[in-house]
């Protein structure tokens, strides 16, 4: 059966006291719709619609981001989840799918559970989980399989605060059959908004079937405030890194390595304590990533080392066999296989070729104040420690670069270029220097 998303992502997140529209709030480096995006992608939707409001723009890109087909709606006012929803009714106008309501702020949601929602034959479906703690989820009123109503927490009675069967806000129905009864909601409830939960109650006043699809707790998370957002984030570093171990990664402190939603490593890779993992990076099988390191935007060959200490920024990309060490920063630059930068470097804009080295402290200087500019270093080169490469500018292969040059122009294959003042030898003139200044420290302690 075709499906249509419906991702809710219009509220201020009020509760996370900040500028920044709750849904755009990183989770594994990723915005937290993202998630949402990415948990109803396994349905393979038709339409993917998501309802933006606060921060429409912002929200709009990262949607795009995603997705570049997905349709964007706007809820200029946030009158309720119905009244968000309510606003994908155009864009989805002749779709006789199922339409599956997801929230922008409920990252977590399984595909396996997504998928259970879609087997049932009841008219609407919602996605409840037994809380340990109901806190202000909405609770649903059962009888017997039916799901009669469901009332937030802030317009429940103490009798029904006391039931632990909750919301988590997925919901699904045919798409004019959601439409329809969406069309009914009224804003009567102690916030005064049209609330999507009122659907279960009007389905059911129409003599409908209305079931309930149970799901694990920890899938259903929603976040509401910063504290939230932090417990989401632990739930999902601990989720991926259970995921790599599972891949066949070794991670030999887990809990200290943190990853993104993309990131991608291969099997047999090892990955030693205090490692981050921005977006965007790929390693492959056998690569070693050492303590201390920072990777993001970035790609790791098989067999390459990188670290302890290293810093792989956006555009890094290290062929087999590299050899990254301390305190070095690779940045849109491509290392070809065997080529090795060990110590203290800064790397950018730049090509290194196969198996050449970048002695200690080599720095590219790549940018003059204005412009960005490149350096080629060619195969089997050897740059000289403590080389200033001043871009743009080509080293030849097998090149050499003496050590502490400064080098402006290009030098061809095969050569050995000095640029650095040549060094001066004045025999005796050290002891001669030190006897003048002690004597001239003599002088003035006699107050002379
Ligand atoms: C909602 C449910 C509650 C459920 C809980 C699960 C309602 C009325 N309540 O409560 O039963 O237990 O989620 O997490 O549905 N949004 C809009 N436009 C609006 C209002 C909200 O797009 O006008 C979006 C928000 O950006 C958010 C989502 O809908 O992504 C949920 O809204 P939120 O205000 O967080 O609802 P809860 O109070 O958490
Ligand atoms: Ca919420």
């Amino acid at each position: 059966m075709s499906v249509a998303l419906i991702i809710l992502a219009a509220g201020k997140g009020t509760r996370m006291n900040s500028d920044l529209p709750k849904v755009l709030h990183p989770i594994g480096g990723a915005p937290m719709l993202h998630h949402a995006m990415r948990a109803g992608s396994v349905l393979a939707p038709e339409h993917t619609v998501v309802v933006a409001g606060y921060g429409v723009d912002a929200v709009t890109r990262a949607a795009l981001a995603f997705d570049d087909e997905a349709k964007v709606v706007v809820q200029a006012e946030q009158l309720g989840t119905a009244h968000a929803a309510a606003q994908a009714r155009e864009a989805l106008s002749g779709f006789e799918g199922r339409a599956i309501v997801l929230f922008g702020d409920t990252p977590f949601v399984r595909a396996e559970t997504l998928e259970a929602l879609m087997e049932t034959t009841a008219d609407v479906t919602v996605l409840g989980f037994e809380a340990t703690d109901p806190a202000r989820y909405g609770r649903l009123v059962m009888e017997g399989e039916q799901l009669q109503r469901i009332v937030e927490f802030k317009d429940a009675s103490e009798a029904e605060r006391a039931i632990t069967l909750c919301n988590s806000g997925v919901l699904a129905a045919p798409a004019p059959l959601l439409f329809d009864l969406i069309a009914e909601v009224q804003p009567d409830n102690a916030q005064g908004e049209y609330y999507l939960t009122d659907l279960p109650r009007l389905a059911r006043a129409r003599g409908l079937d209305v079931a309930v699809v149970r799901c694990a707790q920890d899938e259903t998370l929603g976040i509401n405030s910063r504290a939230e957002l932090a417990g989401a984030e632990a739930q999902f570093q601990a989720a991926a890194r259970a995921a790599l171990l599972e891949d066949g990664v070794t991670l030999a402190a887990p809990d200290t390595v943190f990853l993104s939603l993309d990131t991608n490593i291969g099997r047999d890779t090892l990955i030693e304590p205090n490692v981050v993992f921005g977006p965007g990076v790929s390693v492959e099988s056998g690569a070693t990533i050492r303590a201390f390191s920072h990777l993001e935007g970035c790609h790791v060959s098989r067999g390459a080392v990188v670290g302890p200490y290293a810093r792989l920024r956006p555009g890094a990309e290290l062929a087999e066999d590299v050899r990254v060490g301390n305190f070095v920063e690779i940045k849109n630059a491509t290392l070809a296989p065997g080529a090795k930068v060990n110590h203290l470097s800064y790397i950018g804009d730049a090509s290194i070729g196969a198996a050449s080295n970048i002695g200690a402290g080599t720095i590219t200087c790549n940018y003059d104040g204005v412009m960005k500019n490149f350096t080629h270093v060619g195969e089997r080169a050897f740059i000289g420690s403590n080389t200033m490469l001043v871009a743009p500018v080509t080293i030849g292969d097998e090149a050499i670069t003496g050590s502490g040059s400064v080098i402006t122009s290009d030098v061809e294959a095969g050569a050995l270029a000095l640029a650095r003042a040549p060094q001066v030898e004045k025999p005796g003139m050290a002891r001669k220097l030190m006897d003048m200044l002690r004597a001239k420290k003599a002088r003035q302690s006699r107050g002379s």
